[in-house]
């Protein structure tokens, strides 16, 4: 039985949703402005702040470089204010999940498939959004890298998964939005699927995804 597992942020849960819905927010007319930009650098600067936290040996937990991307966005933008800053990471806590998933992976449930998130996130920061999505019933593990102590796409984070469940590499379905991510699962071995929102070009990496779809819904077809 084909192993499900799932990268969180922009994969389940949409890391542009703090942004844009505080931008909603009366009071925020500045963020108004600039939230796609914002959003944009906020998840650019996290990203790499892993990779290089990474290969230089210098873990910290993931709360830690989404508190230092953002700091880093907001002063790109011009924007200094506290309370907004505390209300950006508030959000952070219960991203919206991508419509599709609540029934994607009860679909997976229902076939009995074993079903896991495989994330940066650390498990304070897991745990809270899989409850405000209200998926933590149809997931069967939330495997957080804090247990290995480095970031994607080190292999000791994806060695988790058969530690976890048992099994091979071969018998996992990998589903990451991070081209970077599918990469990284693709090189070690996993069945792999790029979820593509944006459209964007492949990565030129050391190994390319078996599938590449534009949201999650065939994902039990897959399976
Ligand atoms: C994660 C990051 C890569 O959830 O989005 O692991």
């Amino acid at each position: 039985m084909t192993i499900c597992v799932f990268d969180a942020y922009g994969t389940l849960f949409d890391v542009k949703g703090a942004a844009r819905l505080a931008a909603q927010e009366p009071g925020n007319e500045a963020l108004a402005q600039v939230w796609p930009r914002l959003a944009s650098d906020w998840r650019q600067k996290q990203l790499q702040y892993t990779w290089l936290r990474a290969v230089a040996g210098r873990h910290c937990d993931f709360w830690q470089v989404t508190q230092d991307g953002l700091d880093w966005a907001l002063e790109a933008a011009g924007l200094d204010d506290p309370v907004l800053r505390e209300n950006l990471l508030a959000l952070y806590w219960r991203l919206p999940a991508f419509p599709e998933v609540p029934h994607m992976l009860a679909r997976l449930a229902e076939k009995g498939h074993p079903t896991a998130i495989l994330s940066n996130g650390s498990p304070a920061m897991l745990s809270a959004a899989v409850s405000s999505a209200g998926i933590g019933d149809v997931l069967h593990a939330t495997l957080s890298v804090e247990e290995v102590g480095i970031f994607k796409p080190a292999s000791a984070v994806y060695d988790m998964v058969n530690a976890r469940f048992g099994g091979t590499p071969a018998d996992v379905l990998f589903v990451s939005s991070n081209g970077w991510d599918a990469a990284g699962g693709a090189g070690y071995g996993f069945r792999t699927v790029w979820v593509n929102r944006a459209g964007d070009p492949l990565d030129r990496l050391y190994a390319t995804p078996t599938k590449i779809l534009t949201d999650l819904t065939s994902i039990p077809e897959l399976a």
